[in-house]
């Protein structure tokens, strides 16, 4: 039995616009273990965020495999995939994409009523207790535009963490930071990994950040080097 989360294969991945194809993952092999936290680095352009939506089944290869806890996604389609993804996988982005006219406490939990016309509970104790956990317990119902862009991106990982997923994918989570708000994310996320035993992937210009994941890759002529 393998303790990794996350196995990519050979995966190939293009982009055709018009009649130009650009090839931009060339045979990525990646194996990420259980509780494991991994850096991608890279120049832009290179592909990370390509890499980082296929792992995420946001996007498919046009060729290998990708086994996510025990499940090959390609063998996997429409509402199974959709669940898979809801249940198992947290995405933060550069870009909190908070909807604007929601509170704080009301985004985060906007992924449960993906499954559920209510929220049970359960839910809504997690979603205090982790709002205490980032500080923000006292902004709860207070809309996004009222928060700094830090605060925002804790709510986002918050809302990331909501289901207890497996894994959390982040594509350049502090880029659009100030230093010091960077360095608050930065702590969060690593904490949250040793804390839940999340295992964390993380695109990232930041050396700070990546500096404090277990392990980083490099992102060079669309292979993990
Ligand atoms: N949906 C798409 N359609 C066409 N080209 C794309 C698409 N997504 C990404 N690309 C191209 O793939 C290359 C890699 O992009 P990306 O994965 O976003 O790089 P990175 O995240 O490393 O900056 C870029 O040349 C980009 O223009
Ligand atoms: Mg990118």
């Amino acid at each position: 039995m393998s303790k990794s989360l996350v196995e990519v294969r050979g995966v190939h991945k293009s982009f055709r616009t018009g009649d130009h194809k650009v090839r931009v993952l060339q045979g990525v092999d990646l194996s990420v273990e259980v509780q494991e936290s991994l850096a991608i680095i890279g120049p832009s352009g290179s592909g990370k965020s390509t890499l980082l939506n296929l792992i995420g089944t946001l996007d498919q290869p046009d060729q290998g495999t990708i086994v996510i806890d025990g499940k090959n996604l390609s063998m996997m389609a429409g509402d199974e995939l959709a669940d898979f993804r809801n249940r198992r996988i947290g995405f933060v982005f550069q870009s909190h994409h908070l909807l604007p006219h929601l509170t704080v406490l009301e985004n985060v939990l906007v992924p449960l009523l993906a499954r559920a016309s209510r929220v049970e509970n359960e839910a809504l104790e997690r979603a205090g207790k982790l709002l205490r956990r980032v500080g923000l317990e006292a902004r709860e119902d207070q809309l996004p535009g009222r928060l700094s862009g830090g605060e925002r991106q804790r709510v986002a990982v918050v809302r990331a963490l909501i289901h207890q997923p497996r894994l959390l994918l982040a594509d350049e989570p502090t880029g659009a930071l100030d230093r010091a708000s960077a360095a608050e994310v930065t702590r969060l996320l690593t904490e949250l990994n040793r804390e839940h035993g999340t295992t964390l992937i993380v695109v990232t210009h930041s050396e700070e950040l990546a500096r404090r994941m277990d392990r980083v890759v490099a992102m060079e002529d669309g292979v993990l080097v």
